[in-house]
């Protein structure tokens, strides 16, 4: 039966590889390797790194492969994910079927780890229950940009016995911070979200491109670093096309 592995690779540092991964990584016959367009080719050339940088298995090819952007919603969000995890599910079949031999082994580099805020393991799925191509999986865990972004501001990510909630800049928006959680986790803001708790007392820390030679960090109380992490990661984002940031919020005098 093919095998297939999904390898979590860090959330941008070569050095983020575990040896599990390393080894995962020369077990595949195949890697594929997304390339999601001009704008994150960065991204694209770090699996290219690690791969030149850890792969000693001279059988070991690379196939790489084009990942449909998402549309716009329309309708519902959900049914635009669906639509948009359908059209990878058959591309990622199309992979294995094609690209893997009846015993071949094949792995998919996800950044961070593959459980948070990735669909991989999801689209993996759909592919089983497509019930075209079968496979035995193995999930390679990563470290991802949450423990990154603690080690850069040497912190832990809970306060003593207490909780600690992981979301994204849209419900951070629409939720505010909740009351039971003493530490929020903030993913996939593209829009500043710390903003709307601007009269809240609250610490930041904040981090981009972490782990990589491009990584910023800034902390302090909203109210005064707020307006600075804005521009200088607006003026990054210029820079370099892209920005992939995350922040641990803290109420204060709690
Ligand atoms: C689609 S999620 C992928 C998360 C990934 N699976 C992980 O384990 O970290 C992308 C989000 O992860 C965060 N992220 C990933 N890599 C990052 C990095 N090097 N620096 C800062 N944030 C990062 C950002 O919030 C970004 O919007």
């Amino acid at each position: 039966m093919r095998k297939l592995f999904v390898i979590g690779i860090g959330a941008g540092n070569p050095d983020h590889m575990t040896v599990q991964a390393i080894n995962a990584l020369n077990r595949a016959d195949v890697l594929f390797v997304p390339d999601k367009g001009a704008r994150k080719s960065d991204l694209a050339e770090l699996r290219r790194q690690i791969c030149d940088r850890f792969v000693t298995n001279p059988k070991s090819r690379r196939v790489e492969f084009d990942v449909p952007v998402r549309a716009e919603p329309t309708s519902s969000y959900r049914v635009t994910v669906d639509d948009w995890h359908e059209a990878i599910a058959e591309i990622y079949e199309g992979l294995i079927r094609d690209e893997l031999a009846e015993d071949g082994c094949g792995a998919f580099l996800i950044w961070g780890d593959p459980s948070l805020y990735d669909s991989a393991l999801r689209i993996v799925d759909r592919v089983r229950r497509r019930g075209n191509v079968d496979f035995e999986l193995e999930v390679i865990p990563g470290i991802t940009a949450i423990q990154a972004l603690a080690a850069a501001h040497a912190t832990a990510l809970n306060r003593i016995g207490d909780s600690i909630l992981v979301t994204t800049g849209r419900r951070l928006t629409e939720e505010g911070l909740p009351a039971n959680a003493g530490s929020t986790v903030v993913m996939l803001d593209g829009k500043c979200a710390f903003n709307t708790l601007a009269n809240q007392d609250v610490f930041i820390q904040w981090g981009a491109y972490l782990g990589t030679p491009d990584e910023i960090t800034l902390s302090g109380r909203l109210g005064d670093v707020g307006a600075e992490i804005e521009k200088v990661r607006e003026a990054a984002r210029r820079r370099k096309g892209w920005i992939m940031d995350t922040y641990l919020l803290r109420k204060l005098g709690e």
